[in-house]
C-alpha cells in the first residue's frame, strides 16, 4: 500500500435520518473526528412550520465549520428559502438530497425523484445557487436506469449551475441497499466532471476506507459503518498515516517493520472491540486509548439524552443500537431485547446486563471463524 497520492483525502460522515445528529457527531469527535459531518436530511417545508424540533435540526455542534446541512424537498421555492436560512449559520455548506429512494419521499417529488429530470434539477440549482455562499453540494445515486451517459449529463448540468461537490452512492434508485455499490461509477464520473466527486457505499472497515480513498475519487463518505464503529475515521487515519510514512523506497527492514505494525493495527482493531484497552497503543485513537464497547454504548445514551429532544430518544437509541450491536457476537438477540424497551434507562440496563453475562468477542474475531 505505497501510494502517496491518496494521503489525506477527506473522510465524511454520511447523512442518515435519525442517526447523523449531534449525539453521533460528539461521539465521533471523541475519537478524533472526521472532515465533514453531513446532517440527517432536513425537510425544507418542515423547517418553517414553527415545529418544536427546529433548534435540534439546526444544531451544528460540536464542530460547526465541519457541519453540512442536508436539505430534502420537492418545492424549489421552499428549498431556496431553507438553503438561504441554513447558510446564514456557521457551517461547511448545504447539501441537496437527490438520492433518497424511500417511496414516501420520492412520491412527493423529493429525493431521487429529482434525478428523473435534468431540466427540473438544473432549474432548482439555479434558484438555490445565489442563496448559498458556502459550498453547495448534491448527493445522488446512479439514477433510475443503469445509464452512465444520463448520469454524466445530469451531473454536468448540476456542475454548470454551480454545484461544487457531488457525492455518488453508486446504486440504482430501485436497488435501495441491494447488491454491492458499484464504485467503478465513482471513478468514471470523476473523470467526466471538473468538480470533486465523493464516493459512498458499503465501506465496512477502516481498511476498506483506505482502499476506497486510494481509488479515483476526491473524498470518501461512510454511513452505516460509522454508526457501528464510531472510531472508524480515527482508525483509518492511523492506518493511512502509518502507510504514508513508508512511501519513499522503504528498506527491507523498514518494510518488515511496516508489515508488522500494520498487522498490529488490524489486530488492535479487533482487540478494541473486545474492550482490551491495555493492548491498544495510545497513539491508535487520536492520542488516547479507546474505551470499551460497553462504555461507548453508555456514552452514546448520555449524549443522546443531552443533545436530542426527549421525543426522539427512544427511536434514535434503537436506531443506533441496531447498528452498534453488530459488533457483538450475540448482537441480534440483544437488538431484540433493546427494541422491547421503552426508556433510555431500560436500554442502558439491558446493555449493561449483556456485558455481565455474554461474551463480548465480535463475530469477526478469528476465534469465531
Ligand atoms: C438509516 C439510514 C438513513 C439514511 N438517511 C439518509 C438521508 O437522510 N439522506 C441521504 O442522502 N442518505 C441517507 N441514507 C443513505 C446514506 O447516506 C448512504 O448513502 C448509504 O447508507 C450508503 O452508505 P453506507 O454503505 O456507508 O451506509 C440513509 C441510510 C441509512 C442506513
Amino acid at each position: 500500500m505505497h501510494n502517496r497520492f491518496f494521503k489525506n483525502k477527506p473522510f465524511y460522515l454520511a447523512p442518515m435520518a435519525e442517526l447523523s445528529h449531534r449525539a453521533l457527531r460528539e461521539l465521533i469527535e471523541e475519537f478524533g473526528g472526521c472532515d465533514a459531518y453531513f446532517t440527517e436530511m432536513i425537510s425544507a417545508n418542515a423547517l418553517f412550520s414553527g415545529g418544536p424540533y427546529e433548534k435540534w435540526y439546526i444544531d451544528t455542534l460540536p464542530n460547526p465549520q465541519k457541519c453540512v446541512f442536508q436539505l430534502v424537498g420537492a418545492d424549489s421555492d421552499a428549498l431556496a428559502k431553507a438553503a438561504a436560512y441554513l447558510d446564514s449559520f456557521e457551517c461547511a455548506g448545504i447539501d441537496l438530497n437527490m438520492g433518497c429512494s424511500a417511496p414516501l419521499i420520492r412520491k412527493t417529488g423529493a429525493g431521487a425523484a429529482w434525478m428523473a429530470s435534468i431540466d427540473r434539477s438544473g432549474e432548482l440549482i439555479s434558484k438555490l445557487r445565489p442563496q448559498v455562499k458556502r459550498r453547495l453540494s448534491v448527493k445522488l445515486r446512479i439514477g433510475f436506469k443503469d445509464d452512465f451517459e444520463y448520469l454524466v449529463r445530469f451531473c454536468r448540468r448540476l456542475e454548470q449551475e454551480g454545484v461544487e461537490l457531488i457525492t455518488l452512492h453508486p446504486r440504482l434508485v430501485s436497488e435501495k441497499f441491494k447488491r454491492l455499490a458499484k464504485w467503478e461509477y465513482v471513478a468514471r464520473l470523476k473523470n467526466e466532471l471538473k468538480i470533486p466527486v465523493a464516493g459512498n457505499g458499503d465501506i465496512s472497515s477502516a481498511q476498506d476506507f483506505i482502499r476506497r480513498a486510494q481509488g479515483n475519487c476526491d473524498a470518501v463518505m461512510v454511513g452505516r459503518a460509522a454508526v457501528q464503529m464510531p472510531w472508524i475515521f480515527a482508525q483509518a487515519r492511523e492506518i493511512e498515516k502509518e502507510d504514508n510514512s513508508n512511501t519513499c523506497l522503504p528498506s527491507p527492514q523498514a518494510q518488515a517493520e511496516h508489515d508488522l505494525q500494520k498487522q498490529f493495527l488490524e489486530y488492535s482493531a479487533v482487540e478494541t472491540l473486545k474492550g482490551a484497552r491495555k493492548r491498544v497503543p495510545p497513539n491508535v485513537f487520536a492520542g488516547r486509548a479507546p474505551p470499551a464497547l460497553e462504555e461507548i454504548g453508555i456514552r452514546f445514551l448520555e449524549l443522546l439524552s443531552i443533545h436530542q429532544p426527549p421525543d426522539f430518544h427512544i427511536s434514535r437509541a434503537k436506531r443506533f443500537f441496531g447498528f452498534f450491536c453488530d459488533n457483538l457476537k450475540w448482537g441480534n438477540y440483544l437488538k431484540n431485547q433493546i427494541n422491547r424497551e421503552e426508556s433510555l434507562s431500560g436500554i442502558e440496563k439491558v446493555w449493561k446486563e449483556h456485558f455481565k453475562t455474554a461474551s463480548t468477542i465480535p463475530d469477526s474475531h478469528p476465534e469465531n471463524l
